[in-house]
């Protein structure tokens, strides 16, 4: 019996389009600054190449074995009063053939991904040139980045300097997180107990989106940071600065209040030189350490020395400073204390209002704070520059 050829023909042309509509859609979506094919460093291009050739290698096959296919099903197409097909057993010729053209393809890929491979391993970061060592310290949920040479540490933002090699050391003391930078560099595990590093180069300034790329528990898509590259002045600039104390407010204004409250209500989790905390210490060696003979306590949530200074900066129109692991921008600038919309306009108020119900399961658990403690809270951390 003739079997229609066309039959639904409509319906799957149907479906078609509408497959390449969404997949169209899903590709625009790529555009944006979490695409691993925006590269702006060495290490991203090396890793968005392999892409490119799977994708060239994938096209040709794809191409080739439709346009067979659809050659195919016209050329040989039954027509009325066809006989039967030449009946064909086997074909030996044919059977190496597709048995070794895959094996040279996959072996093709390979030799590209080793080279992807060497290229961005640990120990074949440039030598020449300037090193930055940074620590990242994957935290439930948020990132906590620390400078050896400047014995500096800061949360939510990491500056670079621009053209100089990051070696970024990771560590956690709690579950597996992933380090991941998509414009600068691919992702990597940061594993308890196990010390993984990475490398990456930014070529040129500006602020790049980056997040933890392994599932790490409730808040594990709020746990992202940005990465402000910046000319290595600015840079110096910057670390010098975060490596100052706090400086006190006036005796008897509402910050000073506010460092008060502090003192009794928040500096079991989170340090301040000069405050509750004498110096900088290296989160990964104090924390692993509990029992260690680091003096400063390894603290739960972020150090807020210079609090101020991670806020969002300019006109707002790039999003900087984040407040959580990237649930809320920093935006003090719109915070006003006495302001009474301070609750909807500032977001650090937010977060201090009710941490649980932004952030469940986040670490902060503090009792409630009234409107006049958030606002002495917030005078006081917009000092923090
Ligand atoms: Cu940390 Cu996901």
């Amino acid at each position: 019996m003739r079997m229609p050829l066309f039959r639904g023909t409509k319906q799957r042309m149907l479906l078609f389009v509408a497959g390449a509509v969404l997949s169209s859609l899903l590709f625009s979506a790529c555009g944006g600054s979490t695409s691993i094919l925006n590269t702006d460093g060495p290490v991203a291009e090396s890793e968005s190449f392999i892409f490119w050739v799977i994708l060239a290698i994938a096209g040709v096959i794809f191409v080739g074995v439709e346009a067979m296919l659809i050659y195919s099903s016209w050329r040989f197409r039954e027509r009325p009063g066809m006989p039967a097909p030449r009946q064909l057993h086997g074909n030996t010729t044919l059977e190496f053939a597709w048995t070794a053209a895959p094996a040279v393809v996959l072996l093709i890929v390979l030799v590209f991904t080793i080279r992807g491979l060497w290229q961005v391993a640990p120990e074949n970061r440039p030598t020449t040139g300037k090193t930055e060592v940074v620590e990242a310290i994957g935290h439930q949920w948020w990132w906590e980045f620390y400078y050896p040479s400047y014995n500096i540490t800061t949360a939510d933002t990491l500056h670079v300097p621009v053209g100089e090699t990051i070696q970024v050391k990771l560590y956690s003391n709690n579950v597996i997180h992933s380090f991941w930078i998509p414009a600068l560099t691919g992702k990597t595990d940061v594993i308890p107990g196990h010390n993984n590093s990475r490398w990456f180069i930014a070529d040129k300034a500006g602020v790049y989106e980056g997040l933890c790329a392994e599932f790490c528990g409730l808040q594990h898509a709020n746990m992202r940071f940005n990465v402000v590259a910046e000319d290595s002045t600015s840079f110096d600039t910057w670390a010098i600065s975060q490596q100052q104390a706090a400086t006190a407010p006036t005796s008897g204004s509402m910050a000073a209040a506010g460092q008060k409250l502090f003192t009794a209500q928040c500096s079991t989790c989170h340090g301040i030189i000069g405050v509750d905390s004498k110096a900088f210490v290296d989160p990964s060696q104090a924390c692993d350490n509990p029992n260690g003979t680091t003096k400063d306590p390894c603290y739960v949530g972020p150090n807020l020395t210079h609090f101020a200074s991670r806020a969002t900066q300019g006109n707002g129109s790039q999003q900087v400073g984040l407040i959580a692991g990237g649930v809320l921008e920093n935006n003090l600038a719109q915070c006003t204390p006495g302001d009474p919309n301070l609750l909807q306009n500032c977001n650090v108020a937010k977060w201090l209002h009710d941490p649980q119900g932004i952030k469940p399961g986040n670490d902060m658990n503090i009792g409630a704070l009234s409107t006049d403690d958030i606002n002495k809270l917030v005078a006081y951390l917009k000092t923090l520059n």
